[in-house]
């Protein structure tokens, strides 16, 4: 019982405070999306802006997850983006990171090369936290 009252305390700080009671996989949850968001700043922000306030090299990724590629409004996509004709799934998204240049040959994207199951997890995880809209239900 002290084990479980001073592992509760431990993981207080990375929930926050919230009046509901929390699951353990909502904790997991939290965690992914947080590590996600620390590979996303070193492998990903360089070039890539969460929304449009933000000029950056790539396109902004807000709402990635299931929309169609090459479609953000105003970005100058390679015409091998634009002509893929593919949708962001979370395999797509796995295939990209893994070997971007393979997956979609002319793309301007520099090779990446995250080949980590683990780590595209997580990334995945939060590039879901930062898409709000369901592009799922519009693209099908
Ligand atoms: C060196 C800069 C750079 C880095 C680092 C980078 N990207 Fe990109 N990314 C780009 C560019 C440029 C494009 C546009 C490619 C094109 O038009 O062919 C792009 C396109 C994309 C797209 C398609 C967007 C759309 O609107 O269709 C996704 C998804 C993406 N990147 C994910 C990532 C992820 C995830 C990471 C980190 C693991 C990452 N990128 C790292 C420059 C980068």
């Amino acid at each position: 019982m002290k084990h479980l009252m001073s592992m509760a305390i431990a993981t207080l700080p990375l929930i926050g405070f919230s009046a509901a009671p929390v699951s353990a996989s909502e904790i997991f949850e939290k965690i992914k999306i947080e590590a996600g968001q620390t590979l996303y700043d070193r492998s990903c922000r360089r070039c890539h802006a969460v929304d449009s306030t933000d000029s950056s090299y790539g396109p902004p990724l807000e709402n990635i997850l299931y929309r169609a590629a090459g479609i953000y409004e105003g970005y100058d996509y390679s015409i091998a983006m634009e002509a893929s004709g593919i949708v962001w799934t979370p395999g797509a998204i796995r295939a990209w990171m893994e070997d971007n240049d393979g997956f979609m040959p002319g793309t301007k994207m520099r090779h990446v090369g995250i080949e980590d199951p683990t780590v595209q997890d997580f990334i995945l995880a939060y590039l879901g936290s930062i898409s709000p809209q369901d592009n799922k239900q519009i693209s099908e």
